[in-house]
């Protein structure tokens, strides 16, 4: 099968999980594009009563048009289930996001909600992270006095430029900065230490956040809980 078909299996699968009157978390990205699409039938065609919240402005729109009931975050109280997209999941099931630069808003989300279900195609599955450039969202304000602290790190960062070759921007307009790893050895403790670095807003290394991931193979979606 080839990969958006995928992503479409795990993206469907995925509504099975939720119940009538969760609140809901709407991840960003490709293969949540699917997901988004379906739960948005099921609203429509099968009055599933849900309410969500979205991580990002594009999912936002697009739940809209769907009729989707939107919250903002600040006006829930709990959210019982996310799902999201990712970029890495290594043999643990610790992950990187944030390819879309909405890894912020992702985790605010994820460590909000009871339970997190990431949802890909095999692909993304890894034995170490760090093939995929690690994301940081940075603030603008001494992002090039950071770049360097970074590089002194060894950590290769690198600034994410758009399609025009400008300055990425998030959301928020803040900057992306991803770190060209190749292989993270002891993702807890270089989470540890991004933690501890002033104007980086968020890193994309989400670990021990998920619960459930479902992996689209070609012999359909496969359902691990973790
Ligand atoms: C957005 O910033 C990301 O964290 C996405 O969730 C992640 O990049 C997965 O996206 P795809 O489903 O498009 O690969």
């Amino acid at each position: 099968m080839i990969q958006n078909e995928l992503k479409k299996a795990v993206g469907i699968k995925s509504v099975d999980l939720i119940q009538p009157h969760m609140t809901v978390g709407l991840g960003t990205g490709s293969t949540v594009y699917y997901m988004v699409e379906e739960l948005g039938r099921r609203v429509q065609e099968e009055n599933l009563a849900v309410e969500c919240v979205t991580t990002s402005n594009r999912t936002w729109k697009q739940a809209e048009k769907l009729g989707i009931p939107l919250k903002k975050l600040d006006e829930v109280h709990t959210i019982d289930l996310t799902i999201d997209g990712a970029d890495e999941i290594d043999q643990n099931y610790q992950g990187i996001k944030g390819g879309g630069g909405a890894h912020t808003r992702e985790k605010i989300v994820a460590l909000n909600s009871h339970q997190n279900v990431w949802i890909v195609d095999q692909s993304k599955m890894v034995s170490h992270l760090g093939k995929f450039p690690l994301p940081l969202e940075v603030n603008p304000f001494g992002s090039q006095q950071l770049f360097e602290r970074l590089q002194a790190e060894n950590l290769h960062p690198v600034f994410r430029v758009d399609d025009q070759g400008n300055q990425f921007l998030t959301h928020m307009k803040n900057y992306v900065i991803d770190l060209h790893l190749k292989e993270i050895k002891h993702p807890h403790l270089l989470a540890d230490w991004l933690d501890h670095q002033s104007g980086i807003i968020e890193h994309g290394l989400f670990l021990d956040v998920v619960n459930t991931v479902i992996i689209g193979s070609d012999n359909g979606p496969k359902i691990i809980d973790h």
